[in-house]
């Protein structure tokens, strides 16, 4: 049977702004339990935006954000919501004073009263889940960017979260290594149900683990469904966006295979 998902996180008519200025206007949107929910387009349209006001880091101007039901707004569903999620952010935001594993366990020493050997299993565990326990020691510095993206997701995974917030997952990553993050995160999904908000301007990430998209443009929604939904969009902006990446591999197989004709037999 096919019955929806229950809501995890809900954006209602958000509007948001710095000193005066709209940034963001009218966004709105309800995610899906076990859901990996993408925000994309271009750089500046708003998404860092989008993310901080859902953190409760910015007050909104006008609209709400609710949390299982409960509106951020309230302390309790505030309080609620930081209890249940982990933040992934763009730098890592490591110490790079600490080893890996003291990052980690940082959440776990300031909001837990777990004690040391229950601490240090559990940031084992979360290190092995991202593939970093043989660099538990190494510090920050020692490891390379995409152990550091790793890094940051085994310290939001460390309290145990049922959603997961992702600004720039894979940016300035090699299609390599970022491909191995987007595995990363499609393997907490499907391993443990995880519900995931990924922002991210990487069409090939959007492409490969998105299960809807909500296409951001000058801080509105200018598309939201799946990625045949947005290709098919009647919007031409929207197809564009999205067609890019199809658009320019198929391009690039075109033009060999006219080079082959054209040169060969
Ligand atoms: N603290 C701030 N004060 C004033 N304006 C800001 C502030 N932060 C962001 N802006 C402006 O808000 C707009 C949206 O910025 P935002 O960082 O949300 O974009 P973005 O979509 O995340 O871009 P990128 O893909 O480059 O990360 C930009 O025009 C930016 O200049
Ligand atoms: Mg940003």
């Amino acid at each position: 049977m096919d019955s929806d998902p229950p809501t995890i996180l809900e954006v209602r008519d958000l509007s948001v702004g710095y000193g005066g200025t709209a940034i963001v206007r009218g966004v709105d949107f309800a995610m899906g339990e076990g859901e990996i929910f993408v925000i994309m387009g271009p750089s500046g349209c708003g998404k860092t935006t989008v993310l901080k006001t859902i953190l409760g880091l910015i007050p909104p101007v006008r609209g709400d954000v609710a949390f299982r039901g409960r509106s951020i707004r309230d302390p309790e569903g505030l309080s609620l919501f930081r209890r249940s999620s982990g933040m992934v952010f763009q730098q890592g935001a490591l110490l790079n004073s600490a080893s890996i594993e003291e990052n980690v366990s940082l959440p776990l020493t300031e909001h837990t009263v777990f004690p040391p050997g229950i601490v240090r299993e559990t940031v084992r565990m979360k290190l092995a889940q991202v593939g970093l326990l043989a660099f538990a020691g190494r510090r920050p510095g020692e490891i390379s960017g995409g152990m550091r993206k790793r890094a940051g997701i085994a310290r939001a995974l460390a309290i145990e979260p049922e959603l997961l917030l992702f600004d720039e997952p894979t940016g300035g990553l090699d299609p390599i290594t970022a491909d191995g993050i987007d595995n990363l995160i499609l393997r907490l999904r499907d391993e443990l149900g995880m519900s995931m908000l990924v922002v991210t301007h990487e069409l090939a990430s959007v492409f490969k683990i998105a299960d809807r998209i909500l296409m951001l443009r000058d801080g509105q929604v200018a598309a939201l469904g799946d990625r045949d939904d947005l290709r098919r969009s009647g919007d031409e902006g929207v197809r564009g966006f999205v067609n890019r990446q199809a658009g320019s591999e198929a391009g690039a197989a075109d033009g060999f295979l006219a080079e082959v004709e054209g040169g060969g037999a």
